[in-house]
């Protein structure tokens, strides 16, 4: 496919891109505007470790299309927070030290985040089931499940 000009909003901020329309917003994200939150997995949509907030919506920018994201609010983790001023979901992950390698972190965090922005007091199950699809080769699911569950305001202690 040819080249084209496509604007991008990421971040509250307008980038023109030139690239193929087809091309996977995660490589836009990562190459061409040095937003390196969200990161490359499986590319297949399945992992989680892309995600994104477009109009405030998860996305797995692996598999979405540049040309579907003209006019659309995109945001990646860099978007969320800094670190002198972290985003509550980022603080909860940092409270109960929910990484091992972090790979996953960015698509656990902005998963928690869409969640909280559609449901703000989400029960539990509500929690475990948005982060259902979100895979952790880490094992670390359980202080995960903890971080996102004290962002929800549950702290409740979860079984090892
Ligand atoms: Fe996008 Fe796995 S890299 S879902």
């Amino acid at each position: 496919m040819t080249h084209s000009t496509i604007r991008l909003t990421v971040n509250g901020r307008i980038h023109d891109v030139n690239a193929a329309p087809d091309t996977a917003l995660l490589y836009i994200l990562r190459n061409d505007l040095a937003l390196n939150g969200p990161k490359y997995g499986c590319g297949l949509g399945e992992c989680g470790t892309c995600t994104v907030l477009i109009d405030g919506i998860a996305a797995r920018s692996c598999v979405i299309p540049i040309q579907g994201c003209v006019g659309r609010d995109i945001v990646t983790l860099e978007g969320l927070g800094s670190r002198d001023h972290p985003d509550p979901v980022q603080d909860a992950f940092i409270a109960e030290q929910a990484a091992q390698c972090g790979y996953c972190l960015n698509g656990m965090i902005m998963t928690t985040k869409a969640l909280l922005k559609r449901n703000p007091h989400p029960s539990e199950a509500e929690v475990l089931d948005a982060l259902r699809y979100n895979l952790c080769r880490c094992g670390a699911h359980l202080e995960i499940a903890r971080a996102a569950m004290r962002t929800a305001g549950h702290l409740v202690e979860i079984r090892d």
